[in-house]
This record gives C-alpha cells, sequence and structure tokens, in this order.
C-alpha cells in the first residue's frame, strides 16, 4: 500500500513537469509494479453461471494470475440500450478481483459495438474499398471519422473513468482493440482531402509533387480526388502513399480522443493499446509519443512445417524488439495463446516446454507481462475452441493449465528474489524497418514486382542479431541514431525524415552503417531522385548505382570476397533476386559478382567517411552471409554481445540490464543442447553457481546473471 502511494506521488510530481523521458523511469503500471500474469478475461459472457464467476476466481489464483483485461467487447452489457449504462457487474466483479489480489487492465469497448447503436446509425459502420457499407457484425469494422460513433465512444469512455479511474485494481487503461484497416465512406474521403490541403496547400502543390501530368491524371478540383481503390485510382505512387499515412494519422486520432476522455478524471493511470504484428497496414511509429505503455498481441504458428521453430522463434523476436523500441523501455505481451489459436490454417497445440519459453522469450526481449487470450473458453461463436487457460472441461488438471501455473510461479519468484521488472535491453544496433518505405517499395512497379521482399530482407537481418545473440533495436528513418555503434539500413528504398544526413552523421561520429541495393530512390513523395542515387549518400558510401538486374525465382548469382577478407567470412555466397551494378568512387570493393555479365563488378564495398565506415551491399544475400557479416562488423565495432559465446543452433541469448544484469539462454531445439560458458555465472533462479558449460533442456530456457 506504502508502494503504491510512493508512486502516486512520482507520478503526480511528473505530471506537472509534464516531462516525458522521466516518465519513462516509472513502472509501466505504477499501481502495481510487478511482473503481470493474466490476460483477457469475458466475464460478461458468463453472467448467468454465477458458479462459474466463482470458481474463476479460485481458479486465477492457482494459476498465479495477478491481472486480467476486462471489458474489450462489453459495450452491451455496459449500455444495453443507447444512454442507459449499466456498470454494476463489472463493479462488482473489479471488486471481487481486487479483493483477491488481482488487478484489472481496464479496456475500453469500442473495439466492437452494440447491434442497436448500427441499426439506429448505420453511419457508424466502415465502407469498403467498393463503397459498400458494411452491415452490423464482426468487429473492428467501424468509421474513425462518424462524428455519433465517436461521441458514442467518448461518452461511454468517459463514464468508464470517471467510474472506475479511482479504483484501486484498476492499473491501466487498454484503448479500444487492435486498430486496424481504412474506411472509404463520404466523411473519411472529405476528411482524406481536408488533410491534403493542409499537407500540400494549393492543389499545383499536389499535383507537382504527385507528377499527376502522367497519363492525364492531374486534378483540376480537390473534390476529384479519391482514395487509391481497385475500381479507381491505383497508378499515382504519391497518393496511395499519402493515403496510408492518413489511415494511420486518422487512427492516431481516434486513439488521442479515447485517451482525453479516459484520462478526463485521472490523467494518471496509463494508456496503451494492444498492437500486432509487425504486418499490419498502421505506422506504429507514429503513435510512440501518445502512448505510456506499448503492448502487443503475439501468435506465432510453433511447430509449422515451413520453418523451424528457431526460425519462427527469430521472427517473433523482432516485434518483441520492435515492441521495446518504440519508446525504449519495457512493454507488456498483452495476449498470447496458452496452447493453440483457431484462426489459422492448421492450429498446433504447442509442444511441452513451449509454453514457458515463448512466454519466457517475450520476457527477455523486455516485456513485463505473459498475459493470454483468454482466460476461458466461450461456449460459443468463433473462439470457442481458441485455446484458453480454462478449458469447457473446467477443471485445473490439465496440461495446458498446468503449463500456465508454472509460468505464473516463475514470473511471482523473478518478481520476488530479483530487480528484472526495472531492466531493459538496450542495444548498441539498430535495424532499420520503415513502413513508409514499406509501403512504397511494395507499391512501386520495378525489378521484381512478384517479390521484392522488404520484410523478408528486414527479417534476415534481423535473424543474423538474433543466431549471435547480438541485442538490437528497430528503427524508423525518424528514430535518432548517435546512441547506436552499428546500423543495418536495408533497401531503404524511399529516404525520408533527414536520413540522409543522420546517417551521414551517424558514420561521420565513427558508427559502422550497412546500407544495400535498391536505396535512396525516392524521396518521401515516391518522385525519383536525380543525379544519382542512393540520393544524397552517394559520398558516404563512396559508390554510385547505375542499374540493377532482377533474378528471377529459383535464379542465383555468387558473391566472392576479395582481397583480406574479414575474420569469420567464407570466400564465396549465393546471391538472389537483385544485383545492383555500382561504380566505386572512394569505396574500396570487398567481394565482387561471380557470374553473368557483370562478373568481377563490386558486389560489397566499404568506405571510410569520417571517423566511420559505411558498407554498401549491391546484391540480396542470404542468412548465411547476412550472419558472418553482421558478426564480423558487430565485433569491429565493439558490439557487446548478450553472452559472450559461440550460441549452437537454434540458441539464443539476450541481455536485460539495469542494477543486475540478466541474460536469458533459450534453446529452441527440441532437443538439450550445451552451450559454452564464457566465465562463472549464477543461476538467477536457483541461485546455482555455472562455469564451464550450461546444459538446456529440449525447448529449456535458464536466465543467468554475471557471479
Ligand atoms: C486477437 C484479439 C482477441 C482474440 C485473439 C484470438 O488478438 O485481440 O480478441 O480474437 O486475437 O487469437
Ligand atoms: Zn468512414
Amino acid at each position: 500500500m506504502k508502494k503504491t502511494l510512493k508512486y502516486l506521488i512520482i507520478i503526480d510530481i511528473i505530471a506537472e513537469k509534464g516531462d516525458r523521458m522521466m516518465k519513462n523511469d516509472l513502472p509501466l503500471t505504477p499501481k502495481f509494479p510487478k511482473l503481470l500474469h493474466g490476460g483477457d478475461y469475458n466475464p460478461d459472457q458468463w453472467l448467468k453461471y454465477p458458479d462459474i464467476l466463482e470458481k474463476d476466481i479460485q481458479l486465477m489464483k492457482q494459476a498465479n494470475i495477478n491481472c486480467v483485461s476486462m471489458g474489450i467487447f462489453s459495450w452491451i452489457n455496459l449500455e444495453p440500450e443507447e444512454g442507459v449504462y449499466t456498470f454494476d457487474w463489472l463493479t462488482k466483479i473489479i471488486d471481487n478481483l481486487y479483493a483477491n489480489g488481482i488487478y484489472t487492465v481496464l479496456a475500453t469497448p469500442s473495439g466492437a459495438r452494440p447491434a442497436w447503436m448500427a441499426q439506429k446509425y448505420p453511419e457508424v459502420m466502415r465502407v469498403n474499398q467498393d463503397g459498400v457499407r458494411l452491415k452490423f457484425g464482426g468487429r473492428h469494422n467501424h468509421c474513425y471519422s462518424s462524428p455519433i460513433y465517436r461521441e458514442k465512444v467518448r461518452q461511454i469512455d468517459t463514464r468508464l473513468a470517471k467510474q472506475y479511474a479511482g479504483h484501486p485494481g484498476v492499473i491501466l487503461w487498454h484503448i479500444s482493440n487492435e486498430f486496424s484497416g481504412e474506411c472509404y465512406c463520404p466523411l473519411c474521403q472529405e476528411a482524406f482531402r481536408e488533410w491534403l490541403k493542409k499537407k500540400y496547400g494549393t492543389l499545383e502543390n499536389l499535383n507537382d509533387t504527385w507528377w499527376t501530368n502522367f497519363w492525364s491524371h492531374r486534378y483540376t478540383d480537390w473534390e476529384q480526388i479519391q482514395p487509391p481503390q481497385p475500381t479507381g485510382e491505383q497508378d499515382i505512387h504519391g497518393l496511395s502513399l499519402d493515403w496510408k499515412r492518413f489511415a494511420t494519422d486518422r487512427t492516431l486520432d481516434f486513439f488521442k480522443m479515447e485517451k482525453e476522455a479516459v484520462h478526463s478524471a485521472n490523467p494518471e493511470i496509463p494508456v496503451t493499446t494492444n498492437l500486432m504484428e509487425f504486418g499490419e497496414g498502421l505506422n506504429y511509429f507514429k503513435f510512440k509519443n501518445d502512448l505510456d505503455v506499448v503492448s502487443w498481441d503475439s501468435y506465432p504458428l510453433w511447430h509449422n512445417s515451413l520453418q523451424s521453430d528457431a526460425r519462427t522463434a527469430a521472427d517473433t523476436a523482432l516485434t518483441h524488439d520492435l515492441m521495446r523500441s518504440l519508446l525504449h523501455r519495457p512493454f507488456l505481451l498483452m495476449e498470447s495463446t496458452p496452447s493453440t489459436t483457431n484462426w489459422l490454417d492448421i492450429s498446433k497445440l504447442k509442444r511441452p516446454g513451449m509454453h514457458m519459453l515463448s512466454s519466457m522469450q517475450a520476457v527477455a526481449l523486455g516485456s513485463n507481462s505473459v498475459q493470454y487470450f483468454q482466460w476461458r473458453k466461450g461456449r460459443g461463436c468463433s473462439e470457442k475452441f481458441h485455446g484458453a487457460v480454462v478449458d469447457h472441461y473446467g477443471g485445473s488438471d490439465t496440461r495446458v493449465f498446468r503449463d500456465v501455473a508454472q509460468v505464473g510461479d516463475r514470473l511471482k519468484k523473478l518478481d520476488e528474489n530479483t530487480d528484472l521488472y526495472s531492466t531493459c535491453v538496450s542495444p548498441e544496433c539498430a535495424l532499420i524497418f520503415d513502413w513508409e518505405n514499406r509501403w512504397a517499395v511494395e507499391d512501386a512497379r520495378g525489378p521484381r514486382n512478384r517479390g521484392i521482399k522488404y520484410n523478408e530482407t528486414v527479417l534476415s537481418f534481423h535473424r543474423s542479431f538474433w543466431d549471435l545473440g547480438i541485442p538490437v533495436d528497430i528503427a524508423d528513418m525518424e528514430c535518432d541514431f548517435s546512441r547506436y555503434k552499428l546500423v543495418v539500413a536495408p533497401m531503404l528504398y524511399l529516404y525520408r525524415a533527414d536520413i540522409q544526413k543522420k546517417l551521414a552523421d551517424f558514420v561521420r561520429n565513427g558508427g559502422t552503417l550497412v546500407g544495400t541495393y535498391w536505396s535512396g530512390i525516392v524521396d518521401e513523395n515516391d518522385l525519383c531522385f536525380l543525379g544519382g542515387t542512393p540520393g544524397g549518400l552517394m559520398d558516404v558510401f563512396g559508390i554510385r548505382s547505375e542499374e540493377i538486374d532482377a533474378l528471377c525465382d529459383g535464379e542465383h548469382n555468387r558473391l566472392m570476397m576479395c582481397g583480406n577478407v574479414p575474420e569469420g567470412m567464407k570466400k564465396e555466397y549465393s546471391i538472389s533476386d537483385l544485383c545492383d551494378l555500382i561504380h566505386c568512387s572512394s569505396a574500396k570493393p570487398l567481394a565482387e559478382y561471380g557470374d553473368d555479365f557483370y562478373k568481377g563488378r563490386p558486389a560489397l564495398t566499404v568506405n571510410s567517411y569520417g571517423k566511420g565506415r559505411a558498407y554498401y551491399l549491391a546484391a540480396r544475400t542470404e542468412d548465411p552471409f547476412n550472419r558472418d557479416l553482421i558478426a564480423a562488423l558487430a565485433k569491429q565495432a565493439g558490439v557487446q554481445k548478450s553472452l559472450d559465446t559461440c550460441l549452437p543452433d537454434g540458441v539464443t541469448a539476450s541481455r536485460r540490464s539495469g542494477k543486475h544484469d540478466y541474460i536469458f539462454v533459450e534453446n529452441f531445439n527440441s532437443v538439450p543442447v550445451k552451450v559454452q560458458l564464457p566465465g562463472t555465472f549464477r543461476d538467477a533462479e536457483s541461485g546455482e553457481s555455472l562455469s564451464a558449460e550450461l546444459t538446456l533442456e529440449g525447448y529449456g530456457v535458464r536466465i543467468l546473471t554475471e557471479a
């Protein structure tokens, strides 16, 4: 209780100063600064089953649950008729949970609306690309512009805040659910045109920027502008890019409206919204200034037949890294499945050990929670077979329940015995992933319209860091790079946010930069640079790109290292997809093409620039090359690994640092492995002293501290 009060006072002081940096030093959920374990709880589906509701509390305690997320899809039970609010059931449940030591992450219900609202105000429903207004049903399908929807949401959010923001058990606001998608209704189109007017001022400026004399597509009236769509305009890349930027801004604007509503009663309760994997259409970096806490929903397809669990783990790690990088502080794993999903083509069960391992993976990369969708399986509708902690069977004597209870027990003990909560991963390397670049590079008609593979390329470089156990942040072009030693910038097709200057400064001041083919091709408006590419960075890389060759699927060229092969690198690697034909000005070739008419021309170069070095990779290389290159450059740049050893395949290490450091060593192989330890360590949980060799069980994870 004392602690809670202390934190509330700190928040007061900080709120006054408005100092975001200091706010970031606070616990994520000051009222309950603990590693959270729990997840989505939907008691509103069980209001007619009092025995079940009672049993929930008992089972939650048994499963070491200390936190639930509630109200996410509760609108119909909170406002069964327009203007009639029925919060009593929720109050009773929040009170009861709190009395039992279980805290609540309270959601605003805007992710899905009641039927009465759609019936009375059809404008709340979204309009699809074909101009068809959606009928009532589903979720996440409302219009973000509709004044009526906004007002209804604001009203219920304000009431929820008034009722619960002072409740000692309510620790965090969960705004809406998984924001996504676009609406093409007249209101959204009008808002888009207003957005454009603000951005471009005059129609002439817009036309020039969008290059609309192409195909005579010049607009002569603002009203002629419509969003890109299959039955209309799809060839103005500036329009497509701006529409996506607008969609992010619109969603963010809606989020901010909700944030303001819940903060109207008490601005001290932090706010989050559950984000999704980095594959979705919103630019999450734009949300960072308005989120107090970052959280996301993680549903990797473990044990699939396309790739190893280690690859799946590395891919998942990218999103964990991204979420942590948004605010450079711990985040929350808001949803994950305790066993299986039910929306994939094939839904496999997590093999024994995987639940603990995948949960600890999130924690290892900076999550201060392990939360699930959902606590108890519903009886009906489309998620009745989605994995949950409590099955229809209803008892605790199940494999999944035991797995969950074990994770909860482990988190509880870590909280009691360590200061893990107040540590975070602090990488010396960054990998650039930029949403606007992604939209533009995927929209362009260029060398490979089937398989430009931007995401895959970012993932491949990220896997190198994962395999080597080197911590890495994910940055977009708006980020500050001065904190890093090594920056990898694959396929920066579109340059924006002064990235040329930032990267030049970074290298000049001693940084190591890796750039690649298909970079610096267009400016922020998707207009090609004139005078040579990579536009604005030719002197930093010491090269000029002249043309780019595309290989067919299955075709390969070879990258042959020349001169002094950096330590640990092989003489020859395979390349595919894209080969950039470059000229060196001041750069030195480190590798050349092995085949085709450009055999012998540079494929990898290095340029000394100021105190640093800029590497230019001209061709798409594969995982083995990327890993060897990153290993060599990280070593040369003096980058620390999480554990200074050579990790076996399928094993990674990550380090959370603070007053004490915690090194998570994770084995994504189903069989045991041995890891050579570079010194003496202590097992942070058992206290056991460890040196020489560490044995990890199949899917095992150990947490070490320095002895
Ligand atoms: C998402 C949603 C949840 C639930 C899960 C199922 O993450 O936020 O409401 O539908 O998917 O996997
Ligand atoms: Zn709309």
